[in-house]
């Protein structure tokens, strides 16, 4: 698909917060491809599409999700809303034609992290948190400006903030967190 024809899809898939909030991960994405020596094209792609499945109602995603096989787990369940991540992975390939491993991983990823994060995985993972219409979000100034210096650090300590939080909230933690903060709590010991 040509990206004048995502952009239109996605205008329409997405509500108007969505779609702003795409544009500023697909923009940040593609800045730090820049500092990092990524692709700026499929880092902008990876952006673009990251919530692609986010705006299909709770019960079509769970619908998709067991039509294609795609495993659900008992908080996924409670919280349909989480699988727009590994939904939107199918969605970017079948229905946006993405079929490059590492931008469909990273949509896949975006949301928890995991190990052995690639750099287009903390691309994303950090553009959606720092781009410029996000305000809510913890720490915010700081990660603006240290995702630019330090990857790994701003992806390590996002992924902490994140667990820190949902402690706070009593909300339970998705598996992936956990594998992705002691992914690089691991790393860390190794340096
Ligand atoms: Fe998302
Ligand atoms: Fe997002």
């Amino acid at each position: 698909m040509k990206r004048k024809e995502i952009l239109e899809n996605l205008h329409k898939e997405l509500d108007d917060y969505r779609f702003i909030h795409t544009l500023g991960v697909a923009y940040t994405a593609s800045m730090l491809a820049m500092a990092y020596n990524y692709n700026i094209d499929d880092a902008y792609l990876a952006g673009l599409l990251h919530d692609c499945a986010k705006c299909i109602p709770n019960d079509e995603k769970i619908r998709l999700c067991e039509e294609n096989n795609i495993k659900i787990d008992k908080l996924e369940y409670e919280n349909p809303s989480l699988l727009h991540a590994k939904l939107g992975e199918y969605v970017a390939n079948k229905k946006y034609g993405i079929e490059n491993k590492e931008i469909l991983r990273a949509i896949r990823l975006h949301t928890t992290g995991y190990s052995d994060m690639t750099l287009l995985d903390k691309i994303i993972y950090v553009a959606d948190y720092i781009e410029p219409k996000r305000d809510k979000a913890r720490n915010l100034e700081y990660y603006r400006d240290l995702a630019f210096k330090d990857l790994d650090k701003t992806t390590f300590m996002i992924i902490e903030d994140t667990i820190n939080y949902n402690k706070e909230k009593g909300k339970e933690l998705i598996k992936d967190t956990l594998i992705a903060y002691e992914y690089f709590i691991k790393m860390e010991e190794v340096k």
